[in-house]
């Protein structure tokens, strides 16, 4: 193996980027300027489309465009695409032609059967890559025609998956299309570990929450820079499925169980759906409160926290992450 190796990988060729490195997609933490800082530095920041338009009040389009002037390179687009709401639906694909009209030609999906965005980005020569946790959700994604697997391990920021990012490797290693390690990155060690143990990239949430370039509140910050992995709980209470916290007086207080009607609803085949409605609608409101508020203490992050010390411009990170991986890669011997 020569220096450059690590970087040269299955991801950087299908995405057209120098550094194996995406930007993970982030609600409400996902800013045009972080997206556009990852791009530029040569990793793919990815677009969360309701960070940009709700929460940094953005129109879609006029938002892409402005990405747009602050770097030629490529940067990625989130369809979530759970469809417990038609409006959602129609929103979601309205967006991802808005998107593919902008010249955006990688995606990365989540939840649900990724077919119909497969087809519209396929049909454009674009790239699609699904998050998943375990091997069912990553057999129904390459049904649905994905080029790529995202494995979401159980380090991770947003919503943590069950598995190790070694268990995950072995259980979807053999599926013949490229993966991405997301979950637990926060040092440079870490991005080379997980190339080195044949993930074709990593997808990182939470070091980038610890950037100038992010919107974040000082406080949000601070508490990153503070906490230990120990620190990280899972609560049902946000969406309804665990995400990834810090532990704060204000979780305790919430707990971190779904309430009992919570719960029933969510069993049910019909209310589970308006559940997770009422849930959807009910944080992002308080999520986007949480990001700027200097007193709020609702803060979403994983378990790579415990490597996070210091405020570091996002493109700094993108290219100290690089350099390790080609140092690394330069003295394995030939
Ligand atoms: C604050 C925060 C918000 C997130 N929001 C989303 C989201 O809206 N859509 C999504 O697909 N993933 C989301 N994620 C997951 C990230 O894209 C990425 O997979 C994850 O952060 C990787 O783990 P890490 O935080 O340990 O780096 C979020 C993560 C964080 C930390």
């Amino acid at each position: 193996m020569s220096a450059g190796d690590l970087l040269d990988t299955p991801l950087t060729r299908q995405a057209g980027i120098a550094v194996p490195l995406i930007g993970g997609a982030m609600y409400p933490c996902g800013n045009p300027e972080l997206v556009a800082a990852v791009s530029e530095a040569g990793g793919i920041g990815i677009v969360q489309p309701i960070s940009l338009t709700y929460v940094h009040g953005h129109e879609f389009r006029e938002g892409l465009e402005f990405i747009k002037r602050l770097t030629k390179k490529p940067v990625g687009f989130n369809a979530l695409i759970e469809q417990s709401s038609k409006l959602y639906h129609e929103r979601m694909v309205q967006w991802v032609d808005i998107a593919l009209e902008e010249g955006i030609r990688f995606f990365v999906t989540s939840l649900g059967n990724p077919r119909w965005v497969a087809e519209k980005v396929h049909a454009a020569g674009g790239v699609v890559y699904h998050d998943v946790t375990e091997r069912k959700w990553a057999l129904k994604g390459l049904d649905g025609g994905v080029d790529g697997l995202i494995a979401v391990n159980d380090r991770a920021g947003g919503h943590a998956g069950p598995k190790s990012a070694e268990a995950l490797l072995a259980e979807l290693g053999d599926l013949k299309v490229p993966i991405v390690c997301a979950g637990g990155v926060g040092d440079a060690p870490d991005f080379v570990r997980a190339l080195q143990m044949g993930y074709a990239g990593v997808q990182i949430g939470t070091r980038f929450i610890a950037t100038p370039e992010c919107r974040a509140s000082d406080a949000y910050k601070k508490a990153i820079l503070g906490s230990d992995s120990s620190d990280i709980v899972l609560t049902e209470r946000i969406t309804g499925v665990p995400v990834s916290v810090i532990r704060t007086p204000t979780i305790d207080r919430m707990g971190t169980r779904a309430g009992p009607i919570a719960r029933w609803m969510l069993r049910g085949r019909r209310t589970k759906k308006w559940m997770r409605t009422i849930y959807a609608l009910r944080s992002l409101r308080s999520l986007k409160k949480g990001l700027r508020d200097e007193r709020s203490e609702y803060w979403q992050a994983g378990k790579s926290v415990e490597t996070i010390r210091e405020i570091e411009p996002a493109g700094e990170i993108v290219q100290r992450f690089a350099a390790a991986a080609k140092a690394a890669a330069s003295t394995i011997p030939s």
